[in-house]
């Protein structure tokens, strides 16, 4: 009997999230970004999220939001062989043009008011920034990278 001979995409899969999230609506917009950009999961570590309305595409029904306790669970959580890669302006950040996003990756983004803490930071595989000397809303900021993934891709 022939084998079925399956190919399979090698563009690998990713998730997105905020740290100690405390505006809801920014879930919300990231979650719905994530969802048409290809995401596989978004989520939130430290802060719960509450629903909200401006979900206009019910991306919860699509793809899952994970919560983690702290930076410590999401690194033990971390799928196989997957990199954390830190979205933050700090001097030790690669330019996102210059940055070949890796094939499985979970992208975390600091909250509006304090960013991602210095040890966080310090925990992340890789970190990369956005173009400009000012902070981007955090989801308009996790939209951008997203889409800089899918047109590398
Ligand atoms: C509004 S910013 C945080 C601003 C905060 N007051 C601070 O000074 O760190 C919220 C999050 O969006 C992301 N972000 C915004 N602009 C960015 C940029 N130019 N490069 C990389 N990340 C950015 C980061 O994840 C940041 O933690």
């Amino acid at each position: 009997m022939a084998r079925l001979k399956q190919t399979y995409p090698t563009d690998g899969f990713f998730g997105i999230g905020i740290y100690n999230n405390k505006e809801q609506v920014n879930i919300g917009t990231l979650w719905r970004s994530a969802y048409i950009m290809g995401a596989s999961f978004i989520f939130t570590v430290g802060d719960r999220y509450k629903k909200q309305t401006q979900d206009v595409v019910n991306a919860w029904q699509k793809i899952p939001l994970y919560n983690y306790h702290d930076i410590d669970d999401l690194i033990a959580h971390l799928p196989y062989d997957t990199r954390l890669v830190g979205v933050e302006l700090d001097k030790k950040s690669v330019m996102i043009g210059e940055y070949q996003h890796p094939h499985r990756c979970v992208y975390l983004l600091g909250n509006e008011q304090s960013g991602l803490p210095r040890e966080t930071i310090d925990k992340c595989h890789n970190l990369i920034q956005l173009p400009g000397d000012y902070s981007l809303n955090v989801a308009v900021a996790g939209s951008i990278v997203l889409y800089d993934r899918l047109a590398k891709s």
